[in-house]
């Protein structure tokens, strides 16, 4: 390895900060020897910090409506071959029934930005939810919503708001959604979360089209700095019915690579191995975990609704994915002596 390297290996080990330009080094310059060194070091702390336990979370799909245009999703409101639907109460409610027996302590709702959730309609949601399952924790996917909002939700017992930054980059976010889409409205949204209370995830693509290095490098120092409790990292994958259908997917080495980055700056963050990562490679969840992730979150939405929330294609969701082949999943994971938790699975040390 050149000296360059180590020394910014070093330093990454030691001080868990970098530079932009380290970061943007650090990915530019990877070889497999550097990859498996973060690779051995992240699994470390993982261990160190969570043990042999991977978190579960169950994934309820509530809606595939969107208002937003995202260029990168399938769900996207100018999608016409998306048939769209939305769960209602009841619905969710009998999914985290389901989830509750097989052994979720965590139920993630989300959904594309679908005006029919109002503030009222969740909160009952989520009230109901907590009332049933007071052991449980509510995490809220559901994109940008004022900051009173956000208030009304946390009262009614939210725990945790997943709401990726997407890119760190202002120009490259740009290029990912339409101009009614802002980063500073995107973060202003993570802060406000971080404000009332919520556990917060952000979090990022990888090879989303004409991403750099250096966008990278800036989605890092970004998570360095924001110190989520968690972050969803996932490789893009082409949607055959949105703009960006011609580009090549990202890659499960430069994901795990840089899921054993964020493992090292955060040492506690709760980070998923994605079902991304598990679509593009099918070894890549258990690669994802030796690579520092302690989380992952099969589906639980009703299996008449999984095929429609096509976020990208071929999107796995029957298999180890699936809540109900929990069995599947957890002999998976015992192949690299990983062991599910039956637990709400809070991020340590809060
Ligand atoms: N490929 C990979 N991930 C995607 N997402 C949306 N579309 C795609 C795609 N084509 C991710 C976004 C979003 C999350 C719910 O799914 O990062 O925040």
């Amino acid at each position: 390895m050149n000296k360059k390297l180590r020394k910014i290996i070093n330093k990454l080990k030691n001080k868990g900060k970098l530079s932009v330009r380290e970061y943007e080094y650090l990915v530019k310059n990877r070889t497999e020897e550097a990859a498996k060194e973060l690779k051995n070091h992240a699994f470390k702390i993982k261990t160190a910090v969570y043990g042999d336990k991977i978190f579960i979370r169950g994934l309820i799909e509530i809606s595939n409506i969107c208002k937003n245009d995202c260029y990168y999703c399938g769900i996207r409101h100018s999608n016409k071959n998306c048939g769209r639907y939305r769960l209602t109460a009841e619905d969710i409610l009998a999914c985290a029934e389901e989830g509750y027996a097989l052994g979720f302590r965590t139920f993630v709702l989300q959904g594309g930005e679908d005006p029919y959730y109002t503030d009222s309609v969740l909160t009952d949601i989520i009230r109901k939810i907590k009332e049933k399952y007071p052991d449980c924790a509510v995490t809220l996917s559901l994109g940008e919503r004022t900051y009173e909002s956000y208030k009304a939700l946390k009262a009614a017992g939210a725990d945790r708001y997943l709401l990726r930054h997407e890119t760190a980059d202002k120009r490259h976010y740009k290029k990912l959604h339409p101009k009614e889409m802002t980063l500073k409205n995107r973060i202003a949204c993570l802060k406000n979360l971080k404000k009332l209370g919520f556990q917060v995830g952000c979090g990022f693509m990888v090879g989303s089209p004409k991403q750099t290095e250096r966008q990278i490098a800036k989605d890092l120092k970004f998570i360095e700095k924001f110190c989520p409790d968690m972050c969803g990292i996932g490789p893009f994958v082409p949607h055959k019915d949105t703009p960006f259908k011609d580009f090549p997917a990202g890659t499960a080495e430069l994901t795990c690579y840089l899921l054993s980055i964020v493992r090292i700056i955060c040492p506690k963050v709760l980070l998923p191995a994605t079902t991304a990562l598990g679509t593009i490679d099918t070894n890549g969840r258990q690669e994802g975990i030796l690579s520092g992730a302690n989380v992952v979150m099969p589906n639980l939405s009703p299996i008449s609704v999984r095929k429609k929330y096509m976020l990208y294609d071929n999107k796995i969701s029957t298999d180890e994915e699936a809540a109900e082949n929990l069995k599947m999943l957890a002999e998976r994971l015992d192949k690299i002596n990983q062991k599910i938790a039956i637990d709400r699975g809070d991020v340590k040390g809060r």
